[in-house]
Formats: C-alpha cells, sequence, structure tokens
C-alpha cells in the first residue's frame, strides 16, 4: 500500500545475484533518469537502500522498469537480531499491513541455513500476534514482509514491486515470430535501455536493431523506440516482432547507420555486430562501430547517453569516442574466449 501523502522514504533494492555492480549501476541510471531526488545511503552486498524525496505511483511504476532488481521494498524500520521482538513497535508497521489480508515473510542474508528459515517463522509469529486478521500466504501474498540481516541488526520492510513475477522468458529470442541466433535476451536489453538513462515518452534509438530486443523493451516502457537495421529482411522481422507484441510507439527503418535517416533521439543503445552478424556491411566490425558512434553525436544533446556492447578484445577507450566521455563500464564474461564491454558514454 502508497503511503497517502508522498513524503520521504527509504527504499530496499534487494538485486538478484547475477552481476550486482550492473545492478546496482542500472537503479543509479534509472534514479538519474527521474525527477526524484535521492542519496545512496548504505550498499550491502546484495541490496542497497536508497533515500529518495518522496515516493508515490509514479516512482513505483519507474523502479518498476528494472531488470536486475528482485525486490523493491519500503524500510519500514531497523530492528537489533537479539531483540526480535520489538519488530511490533515498528509504527510504520500498522501502515503497511492493516489493509492487507494475506502476507509472507522472507529474509536475506542468512545463506539458507535454517537461522534463515526459523527467522522467517518468528517474524510472520510477531506480526500475526499483532494482526490478528492477516493470514500467512506463502505462494501468492498480497505483501511480503522482507527481513534483511545487516551485521546484527535486521532491516524490515514491504514489497511495492516484485520482479520475481516477470514474464522475461515469454519474450526470449526463440519464442519471437522472428528469430536469429545473434539476438540477445530481454533482460540485458532492458538494463542496457535503462543505462541509457532515458525516460518515458522520450525517443529511444537502436542503430542495430536485429530482431528488436532493445527496442521492444524500451517500447514496453513507455519510449518511442526506433530501430535501424542495413537488411531489408530483417527490419521486416523485426516489425512483426514488434507487432506480435500489440506494441505501438516504434518504428523500424531500413538503412545504414553511419547516415542514420533520423535527426534526433534522446538517447541511442545497441550491440554492435561483430562476428557473423556484420558480414554485410563489409567494414571492419571495430571501424563500423566507431563510425556509428561518431554518427550518432550529431542526433543526440550534450549530457545524453549513448549505451555500446562490444566484444572487449576491440580495446576500445575513451579517447576513441570523440564527441563523448565515457561514465562506466563494465565487463561481462560470455565464455572462455568472450568477454564483452558495455560501455556508457555521455555526448560532451
Ligand atoms: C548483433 S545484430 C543485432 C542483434 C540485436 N541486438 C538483437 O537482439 O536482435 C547486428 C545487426 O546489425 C545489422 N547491421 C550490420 N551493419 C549495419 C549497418 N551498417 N547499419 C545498420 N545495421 C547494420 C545487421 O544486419 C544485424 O541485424
Amino acid at each position: 500500500m502508497i503511503p497517502k501523502s508522498p513524503k520521504k522514504a527509504n527504499l530496499i533494492s534487494i538485486f538478484s545475484g547475477e552481476n550486482v555492480p550492473l545492478a546496482r549501476s542500472e537503479l543509479r541510471a534509472v534514479l538519474e533518469g527521474s525527477d526524484y531526488s535521492f542519496e545512496i545511503l548504505r550498499e550491502e552486498s546484495r541490496f542497497s537502500i536508497v533515500e529518495v524525496e518522496r515516493f508515490d505511483d509514479q516512482l513505483r511504476r519507474i523502479l518498476g522498469r528494472l531488470a536486475y532488481c528482485r525486490y523493491t521494498a519500503i524500510q519500514l524500520g531497523i530492528v537489533p537480531l537479539r531483540k526480535l521482538q520489538t519488530i511490533a513497535k515498528i509504527w510504520r508497521l500498522e501502515d503497511s499491513l492493516s489493509g492487507m489480508r494475506t502476507f509472507s515473510v522472507r529474509a536475506y542474508g542468512f545463506k539458507g541455513s535454517p537461522t534463515g528459515q526459523s527467522l522467517e517463522a518468528n517474524v510472520g509469529k510477531i506480526i500475526l500476534e499483532r494482526f490478528s486478521h492477516l493470514k500467512v500466504d506463502l505462494t501468492n501474498p498480497e505483501v511480503k514482509v522482507l527481513a534483511l540481516k545487516m551485521g546484527e541488526d535486521l532491516l524490515i520492510g514491504y514489497t511495492i514491486n516484485d520482479q520475481t513475477k516477470s514474464t522475461w522468458h515469454l519474450r526470449r529470442p526463440r519464442k519471437r515470430v522472428f528469430f536469429y541466433p545473434s539476438a540477445i535476451f530481454p533482460k540485458m536489453a532492458r538494463l542496457m535501455v535503462n543505462l541509457s538513462r532515458i525516460r518515458e515518452g522520450e525517443v529511444f534509438l537502436d542503430p542495430f536493431v536485429g530482431t528488436g530486443s532493445l527496442t521492444i523493451e524500451a517500447s514496453l516502457m513507455g519510449m518511442y523506440s526506433v530501430g535501424i537495421d542495413v537488411i531489408r529482411w530483417i527490419c521486416r522481422g523485426a516489425r512483426y516482432n514488434l507487432q506480435d507484441l500489440n506494441l505501438s510507439h516504434c518504428e523500424v527503418l531500413n538503412a545504414d547507420s553511419r547516415n542514420p535517416p533520423i535527426r534526433d533521439v534522446h538517447c541511442i543503445a545497441t550491440d554492435f555486430p561483430y562476428g557473423r552478424s556484420t558480414k554485410t556491411s563489409n567494414t571492419d566490425p571495430r571501424n563500423l562501430a566507431l563510425e556509428v558512434i561518431a554518427s550518432s553525436a550529431d542526433l543526440l544533446r550534450p549530457g545524453r547517453c549513448f549505451v555500446g556492447m562490444y566484444p572487449k578484445e576491440w580495446g576500445l577507450t575513451d579517447s576513441d569516442f570523440e564527441s563523448f566521455e565515457e561514465m562506466e563500464r563494465h565487463e561481462i564474461p560470455v565464455h572462455r574466449s568472450l568477454t564483452r564491454v558495455l560501455s556508457v558514454m555521455k555526448r560532451i
């Protein structure tokens, strides 16, 4: 339940385990691309606590975009692990649980040990004693109470976004009407769009659209998305994929991205072609990427971002990106002979 009058709140973001540094960057990027002022108060191994100036439905929706975050929760209080009973005294518990009928408790930070399970049971018992109208529902609770170990304390919160129910599998490349093997997975595509700090309603561009992975995620998040591909039948395939998901605010253009047929976009993100997917351009893939980064500079306003993913062996550095400065870079190991770099560049 969202407080009636929006006010300052501490949010807890619990990340999925596969790449926590990327998850932290995504959270920061999405908040930076919003109108909400925030401060990251604490970074633990699997979660961060963020103070926001106000919490309302709009912020909840924005945070619902996060791909690498498992839950977002509102912090209710902190109690010493040795004095678990004091949970009943957390006054904001009233705010969050009184209108609910079912709940469950999820403990974090106990590494699956019996302590974690018995703690869930104990916290559940304390809550049931205080709110007799509530029932425990472990499969489909209206609200999940989270209990996160933080040193000798327990951080208590309740979920406002549960991304574990996301539907990634329904959008995976092989489920699309048009598929080819170099397509990237929706979770990574969404992360890349989010790292570009784009806002709802803005224009997003993927200059190497392929099957449309990034444009699909951008459209689903409320952006107007444009994709470009040099091969006509690939453009047709990308359009089928977008239509199949009933996405309307999107367009696929058949062109060479070194000369993009578009003037002005807010943010760009792309998975640069390499290996088999480059054979059509007759250009060295590294040079193609550099040419497209250079031509993209004319499309972006200062301060706006270009997110690019490419193989580490290209050895690109900040000095290769004229008109851009690199804000952050992540290395993603794929297999023994391939590490990808994900670079966020800001137009200067
Ligand atoms: C790696 S794939 C993109 C895959 C895409 N991210 C996806 O998930 O489906 C690269 C795409 O870039 C396109 N391409 C290659 N050279 C291009 C160019 N000069 N301009 C525009 N598109 C180009 C290829 O036709 C190919 O579809």
